[in-house]
């Protein structure tokens, strides 16, 4: 694969005319407010993230202020964005940059890749769009446009193709205007060299495009070889009601899905529930209501989820310890709760 003379310079032709220049996070460009954003878009689609982004910045503006919020309070302003473990690096990076590096930014790729949850690639972004440092990214949008360019025939994701793209990125970083490069090619990827229908008759790279010329440069990336169909899991989530109408939520262990979350207690799919709640709290059950069962899919399973809603018999029911807490509904829906979880007590409640 040899570089091609040019590239940078018709990329950024492209950007000056074509490219995204009023995303909120191309405001004001620190570090700190780059490097949120390049952790929520991970995964997630721009048009989600930017009310995410504006609330999370009025409550969060500084990375001291990060620092100093509880996890709880992190969590909830990302209830729903999903990949929990993003906010939770997120949160200890920014202890961290403020215990250990005087709350400044580090200045090179390897310092910022130091921090929890960001890899070469974020770091590179970070660097580059609110700094100017020479740093190439290689997140999912270059890969696509660099395969399709040079008609990569293996697939990204092995160790060996992916060095090799890495060092093409590399060599197409231009000396001057780096951070609009990073932004060019991200939106290259998004808006033009897309996924299934690029739009190559308006790529500035179009008349050396290497994928072009096959017929039919969707091919490109290669796909991962298949593997096996995703494993199915299946459990019982309980809504336990006191008769306050408050609810029993129970917090999830730190690592695991739904991490550091509040979830409702959960239960094999096989277990009797009467009998389980009766062992588990010492209480007796007046009623339990099944409520539709509905899959959630992640990405490496499928969790098949049986809700039911269960009226405890006790007038004063009192849970301790700290790992259960009884909820008003509305401070239920305050929380950070997994999805699927939020989705069931809204049609309760
Ligand atoms: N996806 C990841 N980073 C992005 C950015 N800076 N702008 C738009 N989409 C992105």
């Amino acid at each position: 694969m040899q570089p091609v003379k040019n590239f940078a310079p018709r990329v950024l032709a492209w950007f000056d005319e074509h490219g995204r220049k009023t995303l909120p996070w191309q405001e004001n460009k620190t570090p700190y407010r780059v490097w949120i954003s390049e952790i929520m878009l991970q995964q997630t689609q721009v048009t989600t993230v930017i009310p995410y982004y504006h609330k999370f910045m009025m409550s969060f503006p500084s990375v001291e202020a990060l620092a100093q919020a509880e996890q709880d309070e992190v969590l909830a302003h990302w209830s729903g964005l999903g990949y929990y473990a993003r906010a939770r690096n997120m949160h200890k990076a920014a202890k961290m940059l403020v215990d250990e590096f005087d709350s400044e930014f580090p200045q090179s790729v390897e310092g910022v890749c130091e921090l929890p949850g960001v890899g070469r690639s974020t770091a590179a972004a970070i660097l580059s769009i609110s700094r100017g440092v020479q740093a190439a990214i290689l997140d999912g949008n270059v890969k696509r446009v660099l395969s399709r360019f040079h008609a990569v025939p293996t697939w990204p994701g092995e160790k060996k193709t992916e060095n090799a793209m890495w060092e093409l990125a590399e060599s197409y970083m231009p000396n001057e205007r780096c951070g609009d490069y990073t932004q060019a090619m991200m939106d290259l990827g998004a808006t033009l060299c897309t996924r299934s229908k690029p739009q190559c008759l308006l790529c500035p790279l179009e008349s050396d495009c290497a994928g072009r010329q096959t017929p039919d440069p969707t091919q490109f990336p290669i796909r991962k070889p298949k593997k096996a169909a995703k494993p199915e899991k299946s459990i019982q989530l309980l809504v336990l009601m006191n008769q306050q109408e408050q609810l029993l939520l129970e917090k999830r262990p730190q690592t695991g899905i739904w991490g550091g979350l509040w979830s409702l207690p959960e239960l094999a799919s096989d277990e009797s529930i009467v009998l389980h709640i009766e062992q588990r709290f010492s209480t007796q059950v007046s009623s339990v209501i099944p409520l539709s069962s509905f899959r959630h899919t992640f990405s490496h399973y499928h969790l098949d989820i049986s809700p039911s809603q269960i009226q405890m018999a006790a007038a004063n029911w009192i849970m301790e310890g700290d790992k259960y807490q009884w909820f008003s509904q509305q401070e239920a829906l305050a929380l950070g709760l997994p999805a699927p979880v939020r989705s069931i007590l809204e049609k309760i409640i």
